[in-house]
């Protein structure tokens, strides 16, 4: 938590025994926990990580969502941190960065789904000025992780990160399947993280009256219903929760998200299986049962529609699976190429606005993250969102194109967008964009 405008914090990445699912667990985390620490900050605060690395492997720290810097030793994803050293990150939030729930795990390119399904991840909230009146607010990190029967964290085969891993156990904040309490009357604010490697959510929570109330970015007008909201990998959901006396639910249904040979029969696909998990109990016991009264109306999202464009630009993900039932073949490209950092695939110019297409020639779907800058979707399939959205990652579904407008404001620089599906971004789905 920042005082005086300033948040210092050490982050320490390393091994650590946990209690998971009834199991010990040998997993990675950070000071010692899964996930690690949430950090909150306001607007205009300046933020000092020490990343500490007592692991193995190389390691980073990226700041997913947020919108400061990508340079030096602020949000650099091009930084490595190697093992038995450490990194001192600083970077300042603009006195008008959106509040909202962002997130924070590792970017060392060929090892980011393993260590994020490892146990790399933590929250981060951007507080508001006039916090919203809750009874409670609860941060509900959803990853997934495999567990070998040695309790160590199990390693995919060839065909899982071809598809993108998903773990056989659903964890809530570290938890597989927590029980949370509440009373009826009152009303609680849930920030919902997808810190899952590959794996979609489409949530619902059933018997409770439920609002979404943001998405990606801060707390805005013309939100859709829980039934209406998938995050993909990296996304995050803002809930308001008005409790009902009674217990509940917190369900992910299955997500088919395409494969290899197209979409599957009847649902969904990799280990996430065909079933509905659920994510959490919830038990509400009596209570005042008050009346909450509605929640007070957030500020109208800004909107591009109509503003003049600087360059559009088309991107193009194509995967093909040479060797996918074989081995290690497969290639999973952006405009035909695998990542190199060395090569600047998008140049643009600061301070302009400008139109994006992602095409998506594959039989699955690949969520599309840019770092630095939100996007403001404008179509989807050539579907137009009922009300402006914004959001840091948007799925692009399998054979189908996304648009977007992205304000190359405030922050020049070197960074990257990719498939967050991070068993791809791993096998080069990423490309390197500068804005000056
Ligand atoms: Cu959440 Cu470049 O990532
Ligand atoms: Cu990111
Ligand atoms: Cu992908």
């Amino acid at each position: 938590r920042s005082t005086d405008g300033v948040l210092d914090v050490r982050l320490e990445a390393a091994r650590g025994t946990h209690e998971i699912a009834g199991r010990r667990a040998t997993t990675l985390g950070y000071n010692g926990g899964v996930p690690g620490p949430t950090l909150r900050v306001r607007a205009g605060d300046t933020v000092r990580v020490e990343l500490v690395n007592s692991t193995d492997e190389t390691t980073n720290l990226h700041v997913h969502g947020l919108h400061v810097s990508p340079e030096g030793t602020a949000d650099n994803v091009f930084l490595a941190v190697e093992p038995g050293g450490s990194q001192q990150y600083e970077y300042t939030l603009p006195a008008d960065h959106p509040a909202g729930t962002y997130w924070y795990h590792p970017h060392h390119h060929g090892t980011v789904a393993d260590q994020l399904f490892g146990g790399l991840y933590g929250a981060i909230v951007v507080e508001e000025d006039d916090a919203l009146p809750v009874t409670r607010e609860r941060t509900l990190v959803i990853a997934d992780i495999t567990l070998d029967g040695a309790g160590a964290v199990a390693a995919p085969s060839a065909p899982e990160r071809m598809m993108g891993r998903e773990g056989e156990l659903l964890l809530v904040n570290g938890q597989r399947r927590p029980r949370l309490r509440a009373a009826a009357g009152e009303r609680e604010r849930w920030r919902i993280v997808n810190a899952c490697a590959s794996r979609y959510l489409d949530l619902s929570l059933a018997g409770q009256s439920v609002r979404v109330i943001g998405r990606d970015g801060p707390r805005s007008t013309g939100m859709p219903s829980l039934d209406d909201a998938v995050l993909a990998p990296g996304n995050r959901l803002d809930l308001v929760v008005d409790m009902r006396e009674g217990a509940g639910e917190l369900v992910a249904a299955p997500v088919d998200r395409g494969g290899p040979m197209g979409r599957m029969m009847g649902g969904g696909t990799g280990a996430g299986g065909d079933d509905p998990v659920v994510v959490a109990d919830l038990a509400v016991a009596a209570g005042p049962g008050a009346d909450l009264g509605p929640v007070p109306p957030a500020a109208a999202p800004r909107d591009l529609r109509g503003a003049p464009v600087d360059g559009r630009r088309t991107l193009r993900f194509a995967m093909s699976m040479g060797g996918m039932m074989g081995g290690d073949g497969g290639r999973f490209t952006i405009d035909g190429r695998t990542f190199d950092p060395e090569r600047v695939d998008r140049q643009v110019r600061l301070g302009t606005v400008e139109e994006w297409t992602i095409v998506n020639d594959s039989p699955m779907n690949h969520p599309f993250h840019l770092h630095v800058w939100p996007m403001q979707v404008l179509s989807t399939g050539g579907v137009e969102p009922p009300a402006p959205l914004w959001l840091d990652v948007v799925d692009v579904p399998a054979g189908q194109s996304v648009t977007v407008r992205v304000p190359f404001e405030d922050f020049g620089g070197r960074t990257v967008y990719h498939c967050h599906i991070l068993d791809h971004e791993d096998l080069g789905m990423m490309g390197v964009v500068t804005a000056r």
